[in-house]
C-alpha cells in the first residue's frame, strides 16, 4: 500500500484526480470503478473542472441500494448523474451502475461481472471506506473471495448514511455491491478516507491484520493500492511520519 497524507481533504483529492487524470489521458478508453457517498464529492467536482475526454471511458459502480428506483434522490444512479455524468461527456452506453430495482437479483449480479470482464476488467477503482471497515457494501464477515451479490447493511452503516435519507428508518436495509474478490481484481485500487470519524477503520484497514472483521485490510494484499488521507482521518497510523517522508521523498520518475 501507499499511504499518502496530506493536510486537508482538497490536498489529498488533488492527488488522486491527478492519478486519474494522467489513466484517462494515458488510456482514453479507461476502465473506471467508481464510489458514492461524501468521500469521493470533491473528486468528482475536481476531475469536473479537469475537463478530461470521458467519451470512450467506461465505469461500474461498486454498489446500489435495493428498492431504490434509479430516480430516488438518494440512489447511487442520481448521485452519480447529479455529481458527475451529467457534468462530462461520457457516454450514455458506458455507464454501468447495480439495478436497485431487478426482479432477479443473482442473475443481475453475474450479468454484472460478466460485463466488467467483457470491457477487459477496472483499471482502476475508486473507494470509500466505512466507519466499519467496509468496501464497497462489504460489511464486516464479508468474504474476502465474494463476488457481486445482495448484502445487509449493518445497523452502523444504516446510522451512518440516515444523514443522506432524513432517518435510519428510512434507509435501505439491502444493497447490491461488488464483492471483495471484484475489487481485489482491479488493476489499481486507489481509497479515499477523509475526517476523524474514519481514523479508527483507517488504523485497522492499513496497519491491522488481514481480517473479514475490516473488509478493506484486504487491500494489503493488494499489489497497486494508493491510500490517500487528510491528517484526521491519518490521526491512528502508528508509522504515519514513515508514510510522509516516503511519499515527500520519492524520486521524480515514481511520483504521481
Ligand atoms: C459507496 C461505497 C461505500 C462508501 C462508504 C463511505 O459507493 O461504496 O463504501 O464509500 O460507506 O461513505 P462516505 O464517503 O459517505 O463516508
Amino acid at each position: 500500500m501507499e499511504i499518502i497524507i496530506q493536510p486537508t481533504a482538497e490536498a489529498a483529492t488533488s492527488v488522486a484526480a491527478r492519478l486519474i487524470a494522467r489513466l484517462l489521458r494515458e488510456k482514453p478508453n479507461a476502465v473506471l470503478g467508481l464510489a458514492t457517498g461524501s468521500t469521493p464529492l470533491l473528486l468528482y467536482r475536481e476531475l469536473i473542472a479537469l475537463k478530461l475526454d470521458w467519451r470512450k471511458v467506461t465505469t461500474f459502480n461498486l454498489d446500489e441500494y435495493v428498492g431504490l428506483d434509479a430516480k430516488h434522490p438518494q440512489s447511487y444512479h442520481s448521485f452519480m448523474w447529479e455529481n458527475l455524468f451529467r457534468h462530462v461527456n461520457i457516454a450514455k452506453k458506458n455507464v454501468h451502475i447495480p439495478d436497485g430495482m431487478t426482479k432477479d437479483i443473482p442473475k443481475f449480479c453475474a450479468t454484472y461481472e460478466k460485463q466488467i470482464r467483457a470491457a477487459g476488467g477496472i483499471d482502476l477503482q475508486v473507494l470509500g471506506i466505512g466507519t466499519d471497515g467496509h468496501i464497497g457494501f462489504n460489511e464486516p464477515s464479508s468474504s474476502l473471495a465474494s463476488r457481486t451479490r445482495i448484502k445487509t447493511l449493518t445497523q452502523q452503516t444504516r446510522k451512518d448514511n440516515a444523514r443522506f435519507f432524513g432517518s435510519e428508518a428510512a434507509v435501505p436495509h439491502h444493497c447490491i455491491t461488488m464483492g471483495i474478490g471484484t475489487i481485489m481484481e482491479a488493476r489499481q485500487n486507489l481509497l479515499l478516507a477523509f475526517g476523524p470519524k474514519k481514523a479508527r477503520a483507517i488504523a485497522a484497514a492499513v496497519e491491522g491484520p488481514i481480517t473479514a472483521m475490516n473488509p478493506a485490510s484486504v487491500l494489503q494484499l493488494h499489489p497497486v493500492t494508493k491510500v490517500c488521507l487528510d491528517t484526521a482521518a491519518a490521526a491512528r497510523l502508528k508509522r504515519a511520519d514513515y508514510y510522509r517522508w516516503v511519499y515527500e521523498n520519492k524520486p521524480e520518475w515514481q511520483q504521481i
